[in-house]
């Protein structure tokens, strides 16, 4: 085995590519594993980065050989349950059968230790799959970011920048957390590469109430930006089940109710991070939401 050999499933995707390239940034062995049907153009800047690809079938026996050697497998598949839970326990499996004794998986997401099952349908999948991992003899981290930072100027509905305002559910000063991509890219390769990590590592770009963003983004845009209450959780929770119900989108990956789960496990604060371990590894520049507002404004 050798400790800076990492395998990352996932590597042509977003968060798995920027991993993919943190890892060759600090000089590890990076591999790549794809499957047969991966779009050859997804595997460019892969190979521009001299990262070793392996195609093969999603089957524990035709992914172990590729892993063999390797002091880490990295997760960043994304998706529902064939992805979470089976990819994943395929990958697990092989991992064990080639003697990978580390293991990170595909959470990169709010701290879903303390929330009751039933309250978000992707972090429910995620605990199922830990099931797998705790019954498993490999050495399992997970790495909790938050949200990614970068969705606040597009995907998440918080800052509502053509209305100049920030929405939120319950409390206005409860502390939320945001991790950029890049950052979480960055920790989690110094991870990988990091032979005594525990079970779980927590990470925070910006802890911020929606308070603090309203006044973040007053400050950076110029404009007086206000704080817009939609109402209070158990409100939020009514238009959950109402959503649900009107829209079940069940095969969908993100559809509106989703959303609206993980705001209310931000808002309630049964998510937050804590204690962080962002000191864990020197060097890394957190980018602030501050830093990320004043960037994307200026572009
Ligand atoms: N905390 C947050 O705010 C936040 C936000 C977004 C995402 N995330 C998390 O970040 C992680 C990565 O998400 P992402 O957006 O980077 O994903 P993405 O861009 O959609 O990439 C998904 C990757 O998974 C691979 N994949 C999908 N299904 C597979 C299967 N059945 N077998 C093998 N490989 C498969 C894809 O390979 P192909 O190229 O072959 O399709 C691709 O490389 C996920 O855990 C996601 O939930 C967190």
């Amino acid at each position: 085995m050798s400790p800076s050999t990492i395998v990352v499933a996932g590597a042509t995707g977003n968060l798995g590519g920027r991993i993919t390239r943190a890892l060759v940034e600090r000089g590890a062995d990076a591999r790549a594993l794809v499957r047969p049907a991966t779009a050859p153009t997804k595997l460019d800047t892969l190979r521009s980065l001299g990262v070793a690809i392996t195609a093969a079938d999603w089957t524990a026996s035709a992914l172990a050989p590729a892993l063999s050697g390797a002091a880490c497998v990295v997760s960043a598949l994304s998706g529902l349950r064939d992805q979470i839970v089976a990819a994943q326990s395929v990958l697990l499996q092989a991992a064990v059968q080639a003697g990978v004794p580390r293991f990170i998986p595909s959470d990169f997401s709010i701290d879903f230790t303390g929330l009751p099952p039933g309250q978000n349908r992707n972090l429910d999948l995620r605990r199922e799959f830990h099931a797998r991992l705790c019954q498993s003899p490999i050495a399992a981290t997970t790495i909790f970011n938050g949200a990614f930072a970068d969705m606040l100027t597009g995907e998440m509905p918080l800052i509502l920048f053509r209305l100049r305002c920030v929405y939120y559910w319950g409390d206005a000063d409860q502390p939320m957390d945001f991790t950029t991509m890049d950052n979480t890219a960055t920790f989690t390769a110094a991870a990988a590469l990091d032979p005594s990590t525990p079970r779980f590592l927590r990470i925070a770009g910006s802890e911020l109430s929606a308070r603090q963003l309203a006044a973040i983004a007053s400050e950076v845009t110029g404009h007086r930006f206000r704080l817009f209450r939609a109402g209070g959780l158990s409100r939020l929770d009514k238009l959950i089940r109402v959503a649900r119900y009107l829209a079940p989108g069940s095969n969908s990956l993100y559809p509106p109710w989703q959303g609206m789960q993980y705001m209310r496990n931000m808002f309630s604060g049964q998510a937050k991070l804590h204690p962080l371990d962002n000191a864990r590894y020197p060097g890394i520049h957190w980018t602030t939401v501050r830093e990320l507002l004043a960037a994307h404004l200026s572009h």
